[in-house]
This record gives structure tokens, C-alpha cells and sequence, in this order.
């Protein structure tokens, strides 16, 4: 068992309906012989007792020799016809042979000792004469009187040749198709197994040779529906999946690269100048006051990363607590008004359901403060930023609205992916671009979703929706 299963597939199907039909037509092919030749015997026996009998019931009495005179002549008559390839004899009581025709090749033919024995005590009995070529098939009939006494034997015999050679040219025929079917089967049947399969080895070479280096290619194996299509097609698609990750991995560490490159560039190069010269107390100052900026913004960067990566591997865990959901939204309010007010942007805060739910009340507020950030951040002066929430189907959505710059159409889809900024030229104004991959984090380990409605130029509304209930974190 374990060598065929190392067999290759092809093999393992061509043997395996080899054998089967091999078996089915050995089986029927005997069958068929088997039943030749039994219904065909069958025959034989028939005519023969029937050509006894007719005979039998004809003889009044064997010893009569008038009959015997012509026995030829006197069988023609009662038969109708003459009795061609027959042997013929009739065998008194007292085992003496009466009369005989014997019209095949054979000359020795007796009856076994037991066949007469049989015959006397008033049975017919069937027998085949081996000894002689051709076979003899013999039927011995006895003959009765009125007093069930056995008065005489009949015995009929027909050659078998017809037959012997009838049952030989039939195993030759077998003996000939049934292995070329079976060679004929097994040789187109290894070819349509080959011809099927061979989409396999193409998958396996292709597969062999893919590595991080050359994932843009696919298995081409046509345009083929069945299984190993859909499986070439499943193989591609996981390929391609692979290929996502991949370019994601490169560009986000290009990108962390390029994000902590900035600041270092800006310090570096301020350094440089400081030391050309002497500096006034208060020139060193702003230039120490400009590094801690930029390390701030480093520190920033690394923090948000450290945590977006700390999620990524499920590491985070969520304190939860019941809060109130306007107190929080007021608190982001508090926090960030001051920085509205610098900005000249009209911060407000309406229509704030009062609601409890359960939920991590620091990062619901840094997701808040991320979105209330951006609402202020890219809004000019004299625009305004509102917050507001309701409550429905136990999920409370808080909703805030900008009358800012907007939001492209074909920046949409992206402004939650890490370190995407729709503005490229506007990126030291701007920030690092994880505020929001971190709010839609914190939505969605809450059981909530994030998203936003915007265009270019009309201002944007952001909605996050989430269960009151704190969704999968509670059991
Ligand atoms: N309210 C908004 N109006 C217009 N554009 C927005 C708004 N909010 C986000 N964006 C766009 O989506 C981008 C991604 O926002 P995100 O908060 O992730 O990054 P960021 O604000 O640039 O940096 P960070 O938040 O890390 O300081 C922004 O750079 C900005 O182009
Ligand atoms: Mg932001």
C-alpha cells in the first residue's frame, strides 16, 4: 500500500482501471464462455435423446431379424432422414450388441461397465467419450416392457467436433480481445491521465521558482474551469495576496525610513550652521528649542509605530471601563479647544447624546483627539469643526464635521492606510499620517467601524460607530 502511494497518480489511475476492467471482462468473459457451452451441451443432449427416443418407442422388439437386416435403411425410416455423424446401437438384455450404425471417425466405442449397469437398472444416462478424437457425446436410453422390465439399450452418439471447435475459435477470440481492451485501455487511459495532469508539474515548476524576488509571476495553464484551474487560480491569487503584503512590508519601511530621515536632516543640518560661528545665547536657544521640536516629532512617530505594531500582533490589551460617552466627548473638547482657538477654527460641541458604554476610555480619547486633530488641522481660519453623537440599535455614532480643505475622491480609500497623507507638498504642516490607521484600530477593537464622507474643497465628516455594549471584548 505504501509503494503505491508513493506511485505517481497517473500510474496509481491507470492501474487501478486497468485491474478493474481486467477483472470485469476475465469474470464476464468466463461468464459467457461458461454459458456458451452448458447451453450449447445442452443442445447437443437434447437432439441426441430425442433422436434415442423416437427410436425407442419404434422398436417393438430387437430381436426381430428382419430389422436388423437393414438397420441403415430402417433408422432413415423411422428418423425421416438418414442419420448423418451418428452412431447408432441397439444392445440386448443380455448385453449383446443387436445392431449399429456408426457414421463418425471413431472406431473403439464402449460404454463404460457402470453406463450400461446404470442403463439396465432403467436410467438414461449422458456421457462423454474421451478416449476417442473427436469426443463422442453418448446418450443410452433403456428400453421397457409393459412390466418396467428392461427389454433393451438404445444408445446415441454424436461427435463433438463442431462443438470442440465452436468453444475453441470462442476462447481464442477471448484470448485475443479481452488483453488488447485491456492494453488498448490502459495505454489511451495513462495518456488522458498524463495530458490531465499535466497542469501539475507546470504549477510545481512555477511554485519551484517563485521567491520574494519575483512574486508578479503567476501559472498560466489556459483557460481551464475545472479543478486544477480553480486551483491554479486560487494558487495565483494567494501569490498576489503575498505580493500585497510584500510591497506593503517595503513601502512602510521606506516610508519610516523617509519619516525619520526629516527630522535628523533638520537637525543635522541646523547644527552645522550653529557651529560655523558664535551664537547669541538666544540664537542657541532657538536652535535647542527647534531639536527638541523635531525629537518630539520623532519620539511621536516611534510611539505611534510601536503601538500600531503592538496591535498588529494582538498584544494590546483594552482596559475596560463603563464611561460616559458625553463626558468623553466633552473632555476632547476641553483638550483640543485651545488649539482651535490658536487655528481661529470654531470648535462646538452639540447634540451629544448622554450615553454610557463600555469601552478603553484613554484610546477612545486619543481616537477622538486624532479626528477632532485633523478636523482643525486642515480647516483654514473662520471655518469650524462640530461634534455631535446619537444613539440607536445599541451603537452610539459620534460624527465630526468639517468645513475644511476636503478630501479627494482618490484619496479616499487610502487616508486610513499608514503613513498616507493626501498632501504630499503640505507634509511638514500636515503630520506623519498615523493618526488615523490608529483611530480606525481603536474603532475596530472596539467592535466599531470608522469611516468618512468627503470631496475635494467641501469639508469632511468622519462618523465612528460603536457598540455600547464594547462588542467582542465582553464575554
Ligand atoms: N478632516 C480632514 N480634512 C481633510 N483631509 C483630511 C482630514 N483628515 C484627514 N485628512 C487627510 O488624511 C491624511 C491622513 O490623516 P492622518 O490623521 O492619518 O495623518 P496626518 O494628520 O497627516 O498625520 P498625524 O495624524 O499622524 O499627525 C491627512 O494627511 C490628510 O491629507
Ligand atoms: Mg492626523
Amino acid at each position: 500500500m505504501r509503494t503505491l502511494s508513493n506511485l505517481p497518480i497517473r500510474w496509481r489511475l491507470t492501474l487501478l482501471y486497468g485491474g478493474i476492467l481486467s477483472f470485469i471482462l476475465v469474470v464476464f468473459g468466463s461468464g459467457v464462455y461458461y454459458y456458451f457451452e452448458i447451453s450449447l451441451q445442452a443442445s447437443i443432449d437434447g437432439k441426441i435423446k430425442s433422436m434415442g427416443e423416437v427410436i425407442s418407442t419404434s422398436l417393438t422388439d430387437v430381436r426381430d431379424p428382419g430389422l436388423f437386416g437393414n438397420f441403415e435403411r430402417y433408422l432413415e425410416n423411422v428418423l425421416g432422414r438418414k442419420p448423418k455423424g451418428k452412431f447408432i446401437q441397439i444392445i440386448d438384455s443380455a448385453g449383446r450388441i443387436g445392431a449399429r450404425m456408426n457414421d463418425v471417425e471413431a472406431q473403439s466405442l464402449s460404454s463404460s461397465f457402470n453406463t450400461l449397469e446404470q442403463a439396465y437398472a432403467g436410467e438414461t444416462v449422458y456421457e462423454t467419450i474421451e478416449r476417442v478424437k473427436p469426443r463422442l457425446r453418448m446418450v443410452t436410453i433403456p428400453i421397457m416392457d409393459d412390466n418396467k422390465k428392461v427389454t433393451s439399450i438404445v444408445q446415441v452418439g454424436t461427435s463433438l467436433e463442431d462443438f470442440d471447435e465452436t468453444m475453441k475459435r470462442l476462447l481464442i477470440i477471448m484470448i485475443i480481445a479481452i488483453p488488447t481492451s485491456i492494453a488498448s485501455t490502459i495505454i489511451i487511459g495513462y495518456g488522458a491521465a498524463t495530458k490531465a495532469l499535466k497542469p501539475v508539474e507546470k504549477m510545481r515548476r512555477t511554485a519551484l521558482t517563485i521567491s520574494s524576488q519575483n512574486l508578479g509571476e503567476r501559472i498560466d495553464i489556459g483557460r481551464r474551469k475545472d479543478e486544477l484551474g480553480k486551483l491554479a487560480q486560487t494558487f495565483n491569487e494567494m501569490i498576489g495576496r503575498l505580493q500585497d503584503a510584500f510591497q506593503r512590508i517595503n513601502q512602510f519601511s521606506s516610508d519610516v525610513s523617509h519619516e525619520l530621515r526629516t527630522p535628523l536632516t533638520i537637525i543635522k543640518g541646523e547644527t552645522e550652521v550653529a557651529l560655523r560661528k558664535e551664537r547669541s545665547v538666544d540664537q542657541y536657544k532657538s536652535i535647542l528649542s527647534s531639536h527638541l521640536e523635531e525629537t518630539d516629532r520623532m519620539t511621536r512617530i516611534i510611539e505611534d509605530l510601536l503601538l500600531l505594531s503592538k496591535a498588529d500582533k494582538d498584544e494590546i490589551r483594552l482596559n475596560m471601563e463603563t464611561l460616559d460617552v458625553k463626558a468623553l466627548i466633552m473632555d476632547v473638547y476641553a483638550d483640543m479647544s485651545l488649539m482651535a482657538q490658536q487655528k481661529g477654527v470654531c470648535l462646538v460641541a452639540k447634540n451629544v447624546a448622554d450615553t454610557e458604554m463600555r469601552g478603553d476610555e484613554l484610546k477612545l480619547r486619543r481616537m477622538l483627539r486624532n479626528v477632532v486633530d485633523n478636523g482643525i488641522k486642515y480647516t483654514p481660519g473662520d471655518g469650524a469643526v462640530e461634534m455631535s453623537s446619537t444613539t440607536s440599535d445599541g451603537f452610539v455614532t459620534i460624527e465630526v464635521r468639517d468645513t475644511g480643505i476636503g478630501i479627494a475622491e482618490e484619496d479616499l480609500k487610502y487616508i486610513f492606510d499608514r503613513f498616507y497623507r493626501a498632501d504630499r507638498s503640505r507634509r511638514r504642516e500636515s503630520g506623519s499620517g498615523l493618526g488615523l490607521s490608529i483611530a480606525k484600530w481603536i474603532a475596530e477593537a472596539h467592535g466599531g467601524t470608522i469611516g468618512v464622507e468627503s470631496h475635494a474643497s467641501s469639508g469632511s465628516l468622519f462618523f465612528i460607530r460603536l457598540p455600547l455594549d464594547g462588542g467582542i471584548h465582553e464575554t
